[in-house]
């Protein structure tokens, strides 16, 4: 990976990072991620769904990952559910895995999974858990050592609204 990319696991969430999450967010949803929204993605969708992701980041109930260049700019951005039924208080989800399409195929996605299952495993989690819709990013989850476990026809929407399906993938975090 490029060495002028920082993996930062954000404490808090304030206007500057809502912008930048929301400008990748945005950016990955018009480029056909089926990631929980439609066409037409617009700016007032994505800052909403990053206040709300902000707000349950200071509950203590997620982590969120963002990659930013030298800049300051965030070009990508993972997150952990850490917040679990209380039978299930060893594991989390691994969450909206997303880079900008401008900063792809230079490891920033393999840098966020690290430091997201490394941040988890830091907040007490054993194993991780993710579904996803991305040939893409299935090879990411391959080569990172994830488990497929299976593959759902249908399950949700492209953001053009053709249905899609998805593929489930875990893993147990080892010290
Ligand atoms: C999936 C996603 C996060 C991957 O992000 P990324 O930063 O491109 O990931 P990486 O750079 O680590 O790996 C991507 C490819 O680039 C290659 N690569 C990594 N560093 C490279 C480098 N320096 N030079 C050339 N290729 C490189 C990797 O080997 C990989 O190759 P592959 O496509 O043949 O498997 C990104 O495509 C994305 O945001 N997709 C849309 C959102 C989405 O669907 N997310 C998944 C939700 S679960």
């Amino acid at each position: 990976m490029s060495d002028a990319i920082e993996i930062r696991c954000l404490q808090t969430i304030g206007e500057r990072e809502i912008r930048g999450l929301s400008d990748v967010l945005i950016d990955c949803v018009e480029g056909g991620a089926s990631v929980s929204f439609m066409l037409p993605m617009t700016r007032a969708k994505a800052e909403a769904f990053w206040r709300h992701v902000s707000a349950s980041v200071a509950r203590g109930e997620r982590l969120v990952l963002a990659a930013e260049e030298a800049s300051g700019r965030i070009v990508g951005t993972a997150q952990v559910i850490l917040a679990q039924p209380e039978n299930q208080p060893h594991r989390g989800d691994l969450a909206k895995m997303l880079v900008h399409r401008q900063a792809r195929r230079r490891g920033i996605g393999a840098a966020l999974l690290a430091a997201a299952e490394r941040s988890a495993r830091s907040a007490g989690k054993t194993l991780l858990v993710l579904d996803t819709a991305s040939d893409d990013a299935e090879r990411l989850y391959g080569r990172g050592g994830w488990q497929r476990c299976g593959h759902v026809p249908d399950y949700a929407l492209l953001p053009d609204g053709t249905p899609c399906g998805t593929t489930f993938y875990f893993k147990f975090l080892r010290d």
